[in-house]
């Protein structure tokens, strides 16, 4: 089921995988059909614990929420200090591809070989002061790496170039693995990304703070053709 769901993953890049951090909490239904309508492959969740980051959002009933609203791929960003914990619940409530912060685990290797047992793809996420070494025991046991351009925690922060060497060190040591990458994604800085060999582009302010999202993310599609990877 979850490797069905991956390939439609790996199928939509380039792409540009909303955040659902910013959006409207009030009226999900409305969002996800605004955001369907404007072409949106797959969604990007943003569950934060109060714990790994100083900003508490949602668990598995949102995303079992959005699962009943939209058959589309969630990848869901585990900014959480006990993954494994939250891992199965959620993979019951919908999640496709479970993303977990290598900085909250011990044996990133193994975090990533349970998570797989359990249906899930998986992606290890890192943040811009950690560096790609810390991935040296799990690269092989992942589908995924998620480069954080900004610190975990908030959308609205600014990017921080330091992703785009890390992504083009990936992108020549691993080229088949999925790349994406997550804050301050605009579009001045989606072209660079996209250069250095990213797949997938989590974007929050530059389409929710934007009236007309299909326009927002044709935009982002655009400079994403641009920057040639
Ligand atoms: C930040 C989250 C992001 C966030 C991105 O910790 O992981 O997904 O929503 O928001 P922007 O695009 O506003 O930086
Ligand atoms: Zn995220």
């Amino acid at each position: 089921m979850s490797q069905d769901k991956l390939e439609l993953i790996r199928n939509a890049g380039p792409s540009v995988l909303p955040s659902l951090l910013l959006c409207d909490f009030g009226d999900l239904k409305t969002e996800l059909a605004r955001l369907e309508d404007a072409g949106t492959q797959v969604l990007h969740l943003d569950v934060m614990d109060g714990h790994f980051v100083p900003n508490l959002t949602y668990g598995m009933p949102i995303v079992e929420g959005i699962r009943r609203h939209s058959d589309l791929p969630m990848d869901v960003h585990l900014m959480i200090s006990d993954p494994l914990r939250y891992a199965q619940p959620m993979v019951d409530a919908g999640a496709d591809l479970l993303t977990f912060h290598v900085e909250a685990v011990e044996d990133a290797g193994e975090v990533a070989r349970e998570i797989r047992s359990m249906g899930a793809a998986v992606g290890v996420a890192l943040n811009p002061d950690t560096d790609l070494s810390a991935l040296d025991r799990c690269l092989d046991e992942v589908d995924m790496v998620l480069v954080m351009s900004v610190n975990a925690g908030f959308g609205g922060q600014a990017f921080n170039p330091v992703a785009l060497a890390k992504l083009a060190a990936l992108k020549q040591s691993h080229p088949d693995l999925l790349l994406e990458i997550d804050g301050g994604i605009n579009l001045r800085t989606i072209g660079a990304a996209r250069a250095a060999g990213c797949d997938l582009f989590v974007v929050g302010s530059a389409i929710f703070k934007q009236d007309d999202y299909a326009a927002a993310i044709a935009a982002l599609d655009a400079e994403i053709a641009g920057g040639v990877s």
